[in-house]
């Protein structure tokens, strides 16, 4: 009953087929837009409420992300070569579960990317307010850098980050391959040197507990780390503009994925070997949680005695880096994340805005959301919308809590991509898949059970969050796109197929192929 108004997967094919971009992305091009939607605040920030979490045993945390993220990638692989269109796991659920599982998959993407733009808004903060102290002695007031949940009032040069990011997107700013690769240079130097100067001074007792508040504690910062690889689904979304999408996209998924991993597990193991890694307890022996009011005050009494374990740091690598004597190093590090993290931003946000984008397109959200400047060729009323959501999420919440907010949606998404491959492996046996997920009976069961069992690991707020913000969805879904989609009305648009905004190319080509907001008649 669920899965009716179905997209036919040959109607959008054909569209894209139609309306194909110009393919110019090879697989390195793609690997490293996977790279650079990859790496962000997740390493250079969450690696500290992971090592509050789990204490060293944060080392396994980042590969059972990897892992889950590994299996997922391998299921959006399978989709992503087969139908090569944008618009992601929406696009993908459409033509297979049917409109409704569609909505709800654009719907948690949603969530997804607009919160972890917010997320990594906060992480710059951290980054931004420890750069001027450290470099030019400038500080600025707890209270105007910490929303209420670390102790302050407002995270202000989060908010700032946020309203300068949807600035440029109203304008048509966009990020060039090149300018992306130049970036993701950036932050993969900033990770080596961390790498080449930390573990060098790995000290093996720092590993000791090594599971101080158990393994359930590792799979909670699974749960949250997980944030670090999200991005990836980039990769896939650049479809149409791939040169042979059928080989190029599996193997930059995989690739960019390994890359990752590579790098957050020998980063991890130089926090924890070179400085320790172990959680902060309460009096029952309990570990603080992440982002609490309790940790900050904890945090705060340490440093009036001049202590900052890592957990309590807002600069994780860059602090790391700092105490073992690289100050300046240390600095240039968080010059790196100062500069790169801003792109990341922009990912999400853009990635967010062509979700709403397209989902208005297809008559499931409002009209008025799809329209074009007509000076900047932007989708400019949905970015500010977004934009006001974004830049308070990321003035008053706490990073780690909305990556756990991010996750939720991004678990959910996953899932549903993974039950997608193995659905059109019944449903559709003949059809051609350039890319068959290997093992498929293996590999979709373990990306479910794998996004199931990390979403059942997030904190309680993340876990009511998600219900309830589907449950909105779900509202407005009935009371609007059930009425009003196109697929119901036999309105012909496509929903992946005509690419209006996309990611990396310069904004030349871009303003091209923007059609012209229609007259009102
Ligand atoms: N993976 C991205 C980050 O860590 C979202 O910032």
């Amino acid at each position: 009953m669920i899965f009716w108004r179905v997209k036919s997967l040959d109607a959008i094919l054909a569209t894209a087929e139609k309306k194909s971009l110009h393919r110019s992305l090879g697989v390195w091009q793609l690997t490293l837009l996977g790279v650079g939607a990859i790496i962000g605040t997740g390493i250079f920030v969450l690696t500290a409420e992971a090592a509050q979490k789990a204490g060293p045993g944060m080392m396994i945390a980042f590969v059972i992300a990897g892992f889950v993220c590994a299996v997922a990638a391998l299921c959006y692989s399978e989709l992503s070569s087969m139908v090569p269109v944008s618009g992601s796991a929406y696009t993908y659920s459409y033509a297979v579960l049917g409109e409704f599982v569609a909505w709800m998959v654009g719907w948690a993407l949603i969530l997804e990317y607009s919160v972890a733009a917010g997320a990594v808004a906060v992480g710059w903060s951290g980054y931004f307010v420890g750069l001027l102290n450290n470099s030019l002695g400038i500080e600025i007031p707890y209270a105007l850098a910490n929303g209420p949940f670390a102790g302050g009032i407002i995270n202000l040069p989060a908010a700032i980050i946020c309203v300068l990011v949807v600035g440029l997107l109203v304008i048509g700013t966009r990020e060039s391959a090149a300018f992306n690769a130049a970036l993701v240079a950036v932050k993969i130097a900033a990770l080596t040197a961390f790498i080449a100067l930390a573990i060098p001074v790995v000290n093996m007792d720092n590993f000791q507990p090594f599971l101080p508040l158990g393994t359930s504690g590792v799979v909670a910062a699974a749960a949250s780390i997980f944030f670090a690889y999200v991005g990836f689904d980039a990769v896939s979304t650049a479809a149409e503009e791939t040169k042979d999408p059928q080989r190029n996209i599996p193997i930059a998924l995989i690739s960019s994925l390994a890359i990752c991993t590579l790098f957050y597990l020998l980063v991890s193991v130089g926090v924890i070997g070179a400085i320790g890694a172990q959680p902060l307890r309460d009096a029952a022996g309990q570990g603080y949680m992440p982002g609490s009011l309790a940790l900050a005050e904890q945090c705060q009494s340490l440093a009036a005695i001049g202590q900052q374990p890592v957990v309590c740091s807002r600069e994780a690598l860059a602090h790391v880096l700092r105490e073992i004597g690289w100050e300046k190093i240390g600095n240039l590090l968080g010059l790196a994340a100062f500069l790169a993290l801003p792109s990341v931003i922009l990912m999400m946000l853009f990635g967010q805005t062509r979700i709403f984008f397209v989902m208005s397109r297809d008559g499931l959200l409002p009209e008025v959301l799809s329209r074009i400047h007509t000076r900047f060729k932007t989708p400019h009323i949905v970015t500010m919308v977004t934009g006001v959501g974004v830049t308070i999420a990321a003035a008053f919440l706490p990073v780690g809590k909305l990556a756990d907010i991010s996750n939720s949606g991004t678990l959910f998404a996953f899932m549903v991509v993974a039950l997608t491959v193995m659905l059109l492996r019944i449903r559709d046996r003949h059809r051609h898949r350039p890319f068959r997920t290997p093992a498929i009976w293996l590999v979709g069961p373990l990306a479910v059970s794998g996004c199931v069992t990390l979403f059942l690991f997030l904190p309680t707020n993340a876990k009511l969050v998600f219900p309830v913000w589907t449950g909105i969805g779900l509202i407005f879904y009935f009371l609007y796109g059930y009425r009003k989609s196109h697929v119901a009305r036999g309105i012909d648009t496509p929903s992946g197929g005509e690419n209006i905004i996309e990611p990396i190319r310069p904004l030349a080509d871009y303003r091209d192929e923007i059609e012209p907001e229609k007259p009102k008649d």
